[in-house]
């Protein structure tokens, strides 16, 4: 224990009367609220900005890569000083534990991402990632041992598709493994990289019940709290997501030689299909999105017909089956597209996030936690995955919002204050404690 951890024990316990010594903790009456440092957290958001920074003054840290390993293992440092007990599971997740004061009780688990997406941002996913540390540390400090065990997560990949989540949730498939990742590594030899072992990813596998709720905090990356001057986003579900690979064949030949009329050329009918996805999805109400994000033509000369575009479909939805019944109408209209110029469309699924809801228990909790710090609260949807849509299948979960600026995310100006960034912490940390009362 250093000064200031005993320090903070010592101001802890004269406000109330000492129940029961545990470990290095006393069981205190308190009478003032748990609180947190706000400067010492945003300190530790700037320190692990510099892994990775790119000179947009964002960070590309994807998982997987040199940057994301420094990175994990400067906040490995935080989670030890933070008093707890820190490892690295199969999939490569960094977990950190420190037992509650009642050993049947199943643990609160709250945590984040701390890799990103190519030319990222700050905030997306450390945010939630060092608040966590910071509520740990806090609680240590000020002699605050749960009743539940405390469990803070530290996502593998979640930005390549919670490749650290799912295999805890159980989600994952063998044959991902396979699939690459931005920095070139597959996922099996990611989960190496980072210290895991993805023979063994399914040992990391939790039932249903496993735990006692999961609380993420995170960045709204929208612009609905900003506008509405609101200070937390309390998250009623989280947006399904579906990819597919899609390949347009077609035929290479001579642009000088081959007429305008006798050509297969997939990058026209590559174009087509973009405009046309973007024509389905906007065809119905409701906040689906599709998006085409990479796109790669083969040869890809300025003389030659394009014979074969390789790119991507993204679908998101709360409701899963709407996404479904969308893609098919897309499908149908590709054929239509291909007839057009005698190019053919074939389509390969390649990812799934199931849709989750958060659950109502736990949102109560978030709401109470910031009408306690009174802060404002909006109930709303996240159209961002989360890892925490994974842990919704093996128990009660529920997401913290802070407000985006400018409402952008996934890119360098992502940007949230230091001042939202504290309150988005100090729910954070009301909520674990009322979970722990609650649950
Ligand atoms: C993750 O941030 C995603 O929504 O793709
Ligand atoms: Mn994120
Ligand atoms: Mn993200």
């Amino acid at each position: 224990m250093d000064r200031r951890q005993f320090a903070g024990q010592l101001a802890t316990a004269v406000v109330g009367a000492s129940l029961a010594p545990a470990g290095p903790f006393l069981h205190v009456r308190r009478t003032a609220p748990a609180t947190l440092d706000g400067a010492r957290l945003n300190a530790h958001l700037k320190a692990l900005s510099a892994f990775g920074a790119n000179p947009a003054g964002g960070v590309s840290r994807v998982a997987y890569s040199d940057f994301d390993k420094a990175g994990r293992a400067y906040v490995m440092g935080l989670m030890k000083d933070a008093g707890l007990d820190v490892s690295v599971d199969f999939a490569g997740n960094i977990l950190g534990r420190r037992a509650g004061s009642d050993a049947v009780l199943k643990p609160i688990m709250f945590g984040s991402h701390v890799d990103s997406v190519p030319d990222g941002g700050n905030y997306d996913g450390t945010v939630g990632s060092l608040s966590a540390i910071e509520v740990a540390q806090s609680l240590q400090e000020q002699g605050i041992r749960t009743r539940h065990p405390i469990e803070v997560m530290i996502w593998a990949n979640e930005e390549g598709g919670l490749y650290g989540s799912k295999p805890v949730s159980g989600q994952l498939k063998a044959e991902e493994l396979k699939n690459s990742s931005w920095s070139g590594k597959t996922i099996a030899d990611g989960m190496k990289f980072l210290g895991g072992d993805p023979t063994r990813f399914t040992d990391v596998r939790r039932q249903r019940g496993d735990i006692a709720a999961y609380i993420e905090l995170h960045i709204e990356q929208g612009g609905t709290l900003e506008r509405e001057s609101l200070n937390i986003g309390v998250v009623e579900g989280i947006v399904g997501i579906r990819r597919w690979d899609v390949t347009v064949n077609g035929m290479q030949n001579h642009a000088g030689t081959t007429p305008m009329d006798q050509r297969h050329d997939a990058m026209l009918a590559a174009a087509r299909f973009i405009e046309m996805v973007n024509r389905v999805v906007r065809a119905e109400p409701g906040r689906q999105v599709g998006t085409v994000g990479k796109l790669e033509i083969f040869p890809g000369a300025p003389n030659v017909i394009p014979g074969r575009v390789q790119c991507t479909l993204e679908m998101r939805d709360v409701d899963a089956a709407k996404v479904l019944r969308i893609f098919s109408t897309i499908s149908k209209e590709s054929k239509g597209i291909g007839e057009m110029n005698g190019t053919t469309f074939d389509f390969r699924p390649s990812h799934e996030d199931v849709p989750a809801m958060s659950d109502p228990a736990i949102r109560a909790i978030i709401g109470d936690a910031a009408k306690d710090l009174k802060l404002t609260t909006k109930a709303m949807p996240s159209g961002a995955g989360h890892d925490a849509q994974a842990m919704a299948q093996i128990g009660p979960m529920g997401m913290i919002f802070i407000p985006s600026m400018g409402g952008i995310s996934h890119s360098p100006k992502e940007y949230s204050t230091p001042q939202d960034i504290e309150r988005g912490a100090r729910v954070l940390m009301g909520a674990v404690l009322l979970a722990d009362k609650r649950t």
